[in-house]
């Protein structure tokens, strides 16, 4: 197992001893680092066909990036659990709850968020997301069976769940849709490339990889008219956090408000620029006004262990290290 793979792991035990005391039920958990990881390796992995319902249990820490139907069932009082779904930059997950037996009058709850919690902090940030915060819990005991199924903004969503009796049960199938204009977005691998497009909207976008990685910028097309023969208007020559731009930030948590810039870049550019980052989170960010069609595209793999060794000497007094 690879380091890389340890650090959002690292971030969901985390997470999950802070949610409000009763951690000794996490450490009696039996769910392993490893364990969790070789598990969602084998699903991404496998292949299934289209009318085949994927079915499993649902444990007290869980990861998941397949559609299918999950159940959990309490074997003890479970107070502190959480499970966290993924999909592709392009999809987002329907969330539906059934067969629900758990007590709410006695604090039971089942929760679902539009997003993803970890270290206290969460991604998409209250900035960067769609709906306050409050719109983005769906709680179980509060709707009853008003509302039962939950989709979230990205590609990203997650339960938090508590049940006292052994015994208590429920079941959520998860569903993935296809979002034909992904804004914010987890990386569900350490490699890849992606394009992020803002057409006319007055929105800012993230994509973050929670790995440390080298980012290669191939192409950047910004405040450009809808033709392409269309002048470049600049006002400002740099950035000045102002203007449509594009910023690469770095840090150890997800909430991209907290993170701190690697790179700021107001101007379009056709030729490729990497940058290595040896952040546990590393975000390309793109800000946008809604002049302009905004495209950038870029790839990424993950640093090892030698190029991380590398900069760290490089930079001992930074948060984190880049190169
Ligand atoms: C986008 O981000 C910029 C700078 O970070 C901020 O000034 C602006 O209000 C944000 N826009 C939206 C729509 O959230």
């Amino acid at each position: 197992m690879s380091v890389a793979f340890r650090v959002p792991l690292y971030c969901l035990i985390l997470v999950l001893s802070a949610l409000k005391g009763e951690s000794r039920y996490l450490q009696e958990n039996e769910v392993t680092a490893e364990g969790l990881f070789s598990l969602l390796n084998s699903e991404v992995k496998r292949e299934l066909s289209k009318d085949f319902i994927y079915r499993r249990p649902l444990r007290c820490l869980d990861m998941l990036t397949m559609e299918g139907q999950f159940t959990f069932t309490a074997e003890r009082p479970q107070l502190n659990c959480a499970a966290y779904f993924i999909g592709e930059p392009n999809e987002v997950i329907s969330i539906e709850y059934s067969a629900v037996d758990i007590d709410c009058r006695r604090g039971d709850f089942v929760k679902v968020f539009d997003g993803w919690f970890l270290k206290g902090e969460k991604f998409p940030s209250n900035q960067d997301h769609p709906l306050p915060l409050s719109e983005r819990y769906v709680d179980y005991c509060d709707t009853h069976d008003l509302k039962r199924v939950a989709r979230s903004s990205q590609n990203v969503a997650m339960i938090f769940f508590r049940v006292h009796s052994p015994g208590s049960s429920f079941t959520v199938t998860v569903k993935k849709l296809i979002n034909p204009f992904p804004c914010n977005i987890i990386s569900q691998t350490r490699e890849g490339s992606f394009t992020m497009v803002i057409p006319h909207q007055h929105t800012n976008c993230s994509f973050s990889i929670i790995y440390p990685v080298e980012i290669e910028i191939e192409e950047l097309s910004l405040g450009r008219l809808d033709s392409n023969d269309a002048p470049l208007k600049r006002s400002i020559p740099s950035c000045g956090g102002a203007g449509d731009f594009v910023e690469l930030l770095g840090g150890n948590g997800v909430d991209t408000s907290k993170m701190f810039p690697v790179a700021d870049l107001c101007f379009s550019l056709n030729g490729p620029a990497q940058m290595k980052v040896g952040c546990d989170n590393t975000v390309m960010r793109m800000v946008s006004s809604g002049k302009f069609i905004n495209r950038v595209t870029f790839q990424y793999r993950p640093l090892d262990r030698r190029e991380l060794q590398k900069i760290k000497g490089n930079n001992v007094e930074e948060f984190c290290f880049i190169e």
